[in-house]
């Protein structure tokens, strides 16, 4: 298996016209898109539909009248939606529930890597149970995707990256996969990563620490969400 890593927000808007064939994806937006997905499908959320723009999930919600309007602008909640992205929000009245999200970077990231053969949305708080899908599924090749933050590298997702590249024991790494594995040994810790790094010092700022101590939580949960068509679902378990 050759694991590769995008660490760099930029590569993301070339993923489109890479192939990805033989390749399952690992989407990271750690703080918070991918770990508040992640907890939603822990409680219950039956499917979470991934939206680029805010007039995408608006339509998608024509089409979806029961559906739940979820996301954020600037890490605030949008005018209109039903939740923003803060992963308390996921832990309730989500059970049955389609969700359609839409986020800055996290979103965008996921459906960036549709043509995949597989994709899966990974957070720290399920990352053995990533590991073992990843196991089972056995690709000829793995793409790590950091969502970034904007234009910018994000700290806490290729962390996630180096930890998950870590706990796989196995492959052969490109030269972004050393560096994200790299960057865990100044970072063995989660907690400490994701309160340095620029996001998690945003949520700091805004009172929002709890929700970066939630995100920083390891595999407190089994469940992984799979993208298939547009749509994230739990794997059965
Ligand atoms: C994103 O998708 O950019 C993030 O999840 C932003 C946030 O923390 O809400």
């Amino acid at each position: 298996m050759l694991i590769d890593v995008v660490l760099n927000p930029a590569e993301i808007a070339l993923l489109s016209r890479r192939d990805l064939s033989g390749t399952t994806c690992v989407i990271f937006d750690v703080l918070r898109a991918t770990s508040s997905m992640v907890t939603a499908l822990a409680h219950g959320a039956a499917a979470i539909y991934p939206a680029c723009t805010i007039e995408e999930a608006f339509e998608l919600k024509k089409q979806l009248p029961d559906a739940l309007l979820g996301g954020e602008r600037h890490g605030d909640p949008i005018a209109g939606f039903d939740l923003g992205n803060s992963p308390f929000e996921y832990r309730e009245a989500v059970a049955g529930k389609t969700i359609i999200s839409t986020t800055t970077n996290g979103t965008i990231a996921l459906r960036a890597c549709e043509h995949a053969d597989e994709v899966l949305a990974g957070a720290l708080l399920n990352l053995d149970a990533l590991v073992l899908e990843i196991q089972k599924q056995r690709p000829a090749k793995l793409l790590i995707v950091c969502a970034g933050t904007f234009g910018d590298f994000a700290l806490e997702d290729a962390c996630a990256a180096g930890w998950l590249v870590a706990a796989l024991k196995e492959g052969e790494l490109t030269d972004a996969a050393q560096a994200a594995l790299a960057v865990t040994r100044l970072f063995p810790e989660p907690l400490p990563a994701l309160q340095s790094a620029k996001n998690g010092r945003a949520l700091l700022a805004k009172g929002r620490g709890k929700e970066v101590d939630w995100c920083a939580q390891l595999s407190i949960y089994t469940v992984v969400g799979r993208m298939k068509s547009g749509v994230i679902r739990p794997l059965p378990q």
